[in-house]
């Protein structure tokens, strides 16, 4: 089956300019990143902030340039596609972000944020058709048609993750990548908006990209977890085994940074937290990209850049010496 979402051998940097004289130059931010995505999954991706989550996100949207590898939505490069094809195809494709308040323009009813994209996607649409799709992408959300009138200053902050969720959805999409979609959440509400989610996955066979710093409020939604360090993946795995035991120990120091109920579980933990100096993404290190906090560090890995290798349990990760 072709995979809704793929990324091979992808490397994205930023262009910042050197002020008049100067000449603009590269910063190099992600580095060789494959994955892939089936419809009806989740996958899930962590890592610290600065990781660079967010510019994947958009590298996958196709709306930041990309110096190397490919991006495939459904197997097309959406990089080789004719301008209006491009345009249609970006339904398939949606974000949700992690300030649901910010991302509504507060002089639009909801009824016109939700509808907005259809301008776009399916223009001929006529407007009972639009009102109609708006309200059933009001329904999957589990807000009642009235709120199409309303304004996004009368919403609560769950009420218009909701609302950015429905936008997401109009344009019946494939995938939506959700960018720390509840960080910004109360935690009774983050709850409520990940099932949502699950719930709207289950319905459509969605395939969602669900990026968040916090291991806890991925575990729930994801299928699969990709650990991301300094720009690179140094984990990926089936979610069950991964949250058995993670293998990198990066990934097994974030593990240890998600607080425990039990309180003697919990001083174990604050044992295990992650110290040392976090090196710049601008100035990677050239070895392994966790040398410096790394609590299993030889001499190798500051020398050489371990591999990230295929392990048994379809997992893979990228150290000198894991230890199976
Ligand atoms: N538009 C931009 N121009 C230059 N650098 C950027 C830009 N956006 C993000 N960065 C840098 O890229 C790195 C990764 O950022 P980001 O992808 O937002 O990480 P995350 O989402 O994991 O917190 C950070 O060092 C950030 O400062
Ligand atoms: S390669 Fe070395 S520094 Fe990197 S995670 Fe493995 S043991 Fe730690
Ligand atoms: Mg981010």
């Amino acid at each position: 089956m072709t995979p809704v979402l793929e990324a091979q051998g992808l490397s994205v940097g930023y262009r910042i300019s050197g002020g008049l004289l100067a000449r603009s130059r590269v910063l190099p931010i992600l580095h060789d990143i494959n994955l892939r995505l089936e419809a009806g999954q989740t996958l899930g991706i962590v890592g610290e902030s600065g990781c660079g989550k967010s510019t994947l996100g958009r590298a996958l949207l196709h709306l930041i340039p990309r110096d190397g590898g490919q991006v495939l939505w459904n197997g097309d490069d959406p990089a080789s596609l004719p301008r209006d094809a491009l345009r249609r195809r970006r339904a398939e494709m949606q974000i949700i972000f992690q300030d649901p308040i910010a991302a509504l323009d507060p002089r639009m009813t909801l009824g016109q944020i939700v509808s907005r994209p259809l301008a776009t996607f399916e223009p001929g649409l006529s407007p009972a058709d639009r009102s109609a799709r708006v309200a059933e992408a009001l329904r999957l959300v589990g807000l009642s048609e009235d709120f199409a009138r309303r304004y996004p200053h009368e919403l609560s902050g769950g009420q218009a993750q909701r609302v950015g969720i429905a936008r997401a959805l109009i344009g019946k999409p494939k995938v939506i990548i959700c960018d720390e979609p509840v960080s910004a959440l109360d935690v009774s509400i983050q709850a409520q908006v990940v099932n949502l989610l699950m719930d709207i996955q289950a319905e459509l066979g969605l395939a969602l990209v669900f990026i968040s710093h916090n291991l806890a409020v991925v575990r729930q939604i994801s299928h699969r977890i990709m650990v991301m360090c300094l720009g690179r993946v140094v984990e990926e795995a089936p979610r069950d085994a991964f949250y058995v035991r993670p293998l990198h120990p990066y990934a097994q120091a974030l593990k240890a940074a998600v607080p425990e109920p039990d309180p003697v579980a919990e001083r174990l933990r604050r044992g295990q937290s992650l110290q040392g100096e976090l090196p710049s993404i601008a100035r990677p290190p050239p070895g392994c990209v966790f040398a410096s906090r790394c609590p299993l560090v030889q001499p190798l890995c500051h020398a050489e850049r371990p591999a990230l290798q295929a392990l048994p349990g379809g997992r893979c990760a990228a150290c000198h010496f894991i230890e199976e």
